[in-house]
């Protein structure tokens, strides 16, 4: 008898891969060695021999938030594990267990086909669920640490399975405990916890002027409100190359934001916690003129100045040498460093 019949099929190498339609960006990028991931139990014998031969490996999910260089060496991982259910219900919250492969923006219109209000203001946001909690993704007010429970994940360090509970993740502005330990975590499935007693979110500015008229609106219409602003401002990637925000809103302590507030009266920025201050890249880097700017095939988003986009044939080293520009730039009018928010692989 065979008792192995419910182990997953070991996955099949695959040599020289084209990431090209794998990342938004559109980047030419070819990965040496990749394996498709569809089960977490296909990643304790894998890893240990990745690990064991001392191999460098990443996890390419929606390839929404990367550069990635014409050679990927080393072990890429494209994560495909599926599977969204409810798992738990009491008086104040329900939850729901979601595979990491899953993409992000179904999963959103999912939870509210299913009247489980919660994630609108996150809409439309490329990428995995996986890929959702290592830089806690966020966007109109709402960010992925504010419905997590748990996340599940194989510790390459432990070469064990985990569950990392929302404390252990250390969320903070575009930050986790995930991406404070990079090449440790391969988050396998996300746990969300979404409250019964739902309150819509209407406070980020583009919303409060799209719903001025409305403050009773529904999850779904906010829903499809985020899409709509998001539709204006962001390129769609199939249309055109991108990776979103391609530099991170930098915090700046009060001394700093009131010396720069002295100078630009018009500066963009948001309280942010503890006293400091984040200040709006788009509007540092527009600013100095850079929207609609081009260097070869790259370029900068004529509609949003924090988009890095591909006008066709870019690589790395071009959407890199642009940003650089961008960087020295802002520090030279600004004196504030931007920090690259993709992942530079
Ligand atoms: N602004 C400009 N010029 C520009 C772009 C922005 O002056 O070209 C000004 C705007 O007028 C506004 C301010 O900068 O006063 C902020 O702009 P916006 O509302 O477009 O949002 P953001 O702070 O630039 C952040 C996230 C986005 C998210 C939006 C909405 C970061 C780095 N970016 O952008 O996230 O969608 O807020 O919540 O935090 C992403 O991460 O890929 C992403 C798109």
């Amino acid at each position: 008898m065979n008792c192995a019949k419910n182990a997953p099929a070991a996955p099949q190498p695959l040599s020289n891969l084209s990431l090209e339609s794998r990342n938004t960006f559109g980047l030419p990028a070819i990965a040496e060695l990749a394996y498709e991931i569809t089960s977490p139990d296909q990643l304790p014998g894998l890893m240990a021999h990745t690990l064991s031969e001392g191999g460098a490996w990443q996890v390419l999910g929606g390839g929404s938030n990367v550069v990635l260089p014409n050679m990927l060496s080393g072990t890429t991982l494209l994560m495909n594990i599926s599977g969204r259910e409810i798992i738990d219900s009491n008086d104040q919250f329900i939850e729901v267990a979601v595979g990491a492969g899953e993409n992000w923006h179904d999963f959103v219109a999912w939870t509210l086909e299913h009247y489980l209000p919660g994630l609108e203001n996150l809409a439309l946001i490329p990428g995995t669920v996986g890929a959702a909690p290592i830089q806690n993704i966020g966007a109109y007010g709402a960010e992925v640490a504010d419905y997590l429970d748990s996340v599940e994940a194989f510790d390459c360090k432990e070469q064990a399975f985990v569950t990392l509970s929302k404390a252990d993740c250390h969320f903070a502005y575009r930050d986790s405990y995930f991406k404070q330990n990079p090449g440790r975590f391969i988050v396998t499935k996300v746990v969300f916890s979404l409250p019964k007693a739902w309150v819509p979110r209407l406070t980020y500015v583009d919303l409060t002027k799209q719903f001025a008229d409305n403050a009773s609106a529904s999850a779904l219409e906010i829903f499809n409100g985020v899409c709509k602003i998001r539709q204006s401002k962001l390129p769609n990637p199939k249309v055109i190359g991108n990776a979103g925000s391609f530099f991170q809103n930098p915090i700046v302590d009060t001394t700093q934001y009131q010396n720069l507030l002295a100078l630009h009266p018009n500066l963009a920025s948001y309280p942010d916690t503890n006293g400091t201050r984040k200040l709006a890249a788009g509007w540092l880097v527009d600013q100095c003129g850079f929207k609609g700017y081009r260097a070869g095939p790259a370029g900068v988003y004529e509609k949003q100045a924090l988009v890095i986009v591909n006008h066709g044939g870019a690589t790395a080293n071009d959407i890199l040498q642009l940003a650089n520009t961008i960087q020295e730039k802002v520090k030279e009018c600004f004196g504030v460093e931007l920090q690259i928010e993709p992942s530079v692989l």
